[in-house]
């Protein structure tokens, strides 16, 4: 067996994938036909082209725009599920974010159903457990995520079908020029109806934008996390508080051209200076990754041996929302 085939092997925890950043690029070609939707290029190769990550977001928003019914949903769940656990993953704490197909008049009840009841069956058929994070859209604005978790927490009342899998919520897309307290009142109202909380911060954004997310949005887990590197105070008490970080290292070069090369990625430094930083692929599909290639191409990188990996995966169990029996039992 070699480190890459073990590495694939290894069961392993995701903290960070979104559910969308998952789907097969013929999937995407299929359903934009079936919605009528025209897309640039049939060619996925030429359709997942970008070179920042606001350029990546478009082409992230035209995925998302693929999803029209409820089965669409269950079949995204279903298919991410399968080929998450060909390459090792028993748990995933997976992000969808609604806000577009909420505003075209969607509910957020369907999607919740359809997304759990795909999840399920590709649970029944591989082992490999997916629960659900419902990320609010910062280019929506403030008040669609107040409406969107006050939808979820409506659907939690009621004991919707499928709402069970919602650990709590996270907020994505666009960093630059948002205040990250502008989200506070939705962080608020997750907060008080007993929904966890997480959040991208520092992809872009500088190391104050990290700090408000966590102490004034009240923000358990922080999504990135990246420029924490560039505050050593800031950092040092995230280690001590051991407050978990979810590192995509192949993303931050393949989405948002952060450095040249993986090899120059902080997350050594990060690891080193005692973060709780898990690692994880972010919008697998999109970015031609999985989760098995994230674990062997950063051992490769940064001389990792295989119990240096074993202790990233067993960080990935400590950082997750699974109930501690649940935590026991995977480690
Ligand atoms: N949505 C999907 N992937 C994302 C990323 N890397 N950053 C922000 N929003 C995203
Ligand atoms: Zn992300």
């Amino acid at each position: 067996l070699t480190l890459t085939e073990a590495l694939d092997a290894l069961p392993k925890v995701e903290l960070h994938c979104h559910v969308e950043g998952t789907m097969r690029p013929a999937t995407v070609v299929e359903l934009a036909t079936r919605a009528g939707l025209p897309l640039p290029t049939t060619d996925v190769t030429e359709l997942y082209t970008y070179n920042s990550l606001d350029e990546f977001l478009t082409v992230f928003w035209l995925v998302q725009s693929t999803l029209t019914t409820r089965d669409d949903w269950a079949r995204l769940g279903y298919e991410s599920v399968l080929d998450a656990a060909a390459h090792g993953r028993v748990y995933a704490e997976l992000f969808f974010t609604p806000a577009r197909h909420l505003a075209a008049g969607s509910a957020l009840g369907d999607i919740v159903a359809g997304l759990s009841e795909g999840l399920a069956a590709a649970e029944t058929e591989t082992g490999s457990v997916a629960m659900l994070i419902a990320d609010v859209d910062r280019a929506f604005g403030p008040s669609a995520g107040v409406a969107m978790v006050e939808d979820l927490v409506r659907l939690r009342r009621a004991g919707a079908p499928g709402v069970e899998r919602v650990l709590g919520v996270g907020m994505d897309s666009t960093e630059r020029g948002v205040d990250p307290a502008s989200f506070a009142d939705a962080y608020r109202l997750a907060a008080r109806h007993g929904l966890r909380r997480t959040g991208h911060q520092g992809e872009n954004s500088p190391p104050t934008a990290i700090a408000t997310l966590v102490d004034v949005l009240g923000a358990e887990r922080v999504d990135h996390g990246l420029s924490l590197v560039d505050d050593p105070e800031l950092m040092t008490r995230f280690a001590a508080e051991r407050i978990p970080l979810t590192v995509c290292p192949n993303s931050n070069i393949r989405i948002a051209n952060a450095f040249p090369a993986l090899a120059d990625h902080p997350y050594p430094a990060m690891r080193a200076g005692g973060l709780l930083a898990t690692l994880n692929t972010d919008d697998p599909a999109l970015t031609d990754l999985d989760l098995g290639y994230e674990y062997a191409s950063v051992a490769t990188a940064f001389d990792y041996s295989f119990d240096d990996m074993v202790a990233i995966a067993l960080d990935g169990v400590t950082a997750s929302w699974l109930p501690d029996d649940d935590a026991r039992a995977l480690r």
